[in-house]
């Protein structure tokens, strides 16, 4: 998988420029080339899930990796082609797009969720909020909250883990950063794999 990231890279040098001339369909095309099918990412390859997330969240994101306030090698890259208005047409276009009915992650179905993480996630713990209370009781998002549902474990805990370490910047409202540092590494692994195992849509 990061071979195949490192070649596109490099194709994504000669893609970028054609790239900023077109309108947010043509720039589609190369989100789906890593976020996959329907831009509904991969768990295997620990590529989130991008449709049906706030606008404004993935705005902030895309202006964050451009700038290097949120750091990873693949977006720092995407998004130093996109600019402001194509960073708000291609927000719009994918917080529109329709997330497919899914089914529990493979396995999830047969294997109980982890229960530390579902207790953390519908109650809390001790300094640690119940997540519900903002990302949704099935995990789906609401509002400014982004759905953490369905997408990979690894890419859930490895945010959690750059909140703490000061990798990612506080959004908005800026909560993630004090509950992250809340929480011990078990604790995000448990409530990490939990989410990972649950349907981004239901039905
Ligand atoms: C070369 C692979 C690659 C391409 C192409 C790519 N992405 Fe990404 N994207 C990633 C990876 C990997 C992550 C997770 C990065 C991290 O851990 O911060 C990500 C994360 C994101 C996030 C943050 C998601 C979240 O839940 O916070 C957004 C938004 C995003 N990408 C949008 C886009 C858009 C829009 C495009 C097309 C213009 C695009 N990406 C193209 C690999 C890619
Ligand atoms: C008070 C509201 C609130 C609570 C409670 C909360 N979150 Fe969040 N969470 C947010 C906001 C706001 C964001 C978007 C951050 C941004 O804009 O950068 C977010 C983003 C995230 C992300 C990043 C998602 C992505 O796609 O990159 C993860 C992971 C996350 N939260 C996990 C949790 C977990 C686990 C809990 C419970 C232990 C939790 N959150 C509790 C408000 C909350």
């Amino acid at each position: 998988m990061k071979q195949a990231g490192r070649g596109f890279l490099i194709g994504l040098a000669v893609l970028l420029p054609l790239a900023t001339q077109a309108a947010a369909p043509k720039q589609i095309e190369i989100c789906a080339s890593c976020h996959g099918e329907n831009e509904m990412g991969s768990r295997d390859g620990g590529y989130p899930a991008i449709a049906g997330l706030p606008a404004a969240y993935i705005r902030a994101q895309l202006k964050a990796y451009r700038h290097g306030a949120r750091d990873n090698v693949m977006m720092n890259a995407v998004a130093s082609g996109v600019d402001a208005a194509q960073r708000r047409a291609l927000a719009t276009y994918l917080a529109d797009l329709t997330v497919p009915v899914s089914a529990p992650a493979s396995g999830a179905a047969a294997q109980p969720l982890d229960p530390v993480g579902a207790a953390l996630a519908i109650r809390g713990a001790a300094g640690v909020p119940a997540c519900a209370s903002c990302h949704g009781a099935a995990g789906l998002g609401q509002g400014a909250f982004p759905r953490l549902a369905g997408q990979p474990a690894d890419y859930l805990a490895a945010q959690l883990r750059a909140w703490q370490t000061q990798k990612r910047p506080a959004g908005n409202p800026p909560v993630m950063p004090a509950i992250a540092r809340a929480m011990s590494a078990a604790q995000i692994k448990a409530v990490s794999a939990y989410y990972g195992a649950l349907p981004a849509n239901p039905g």
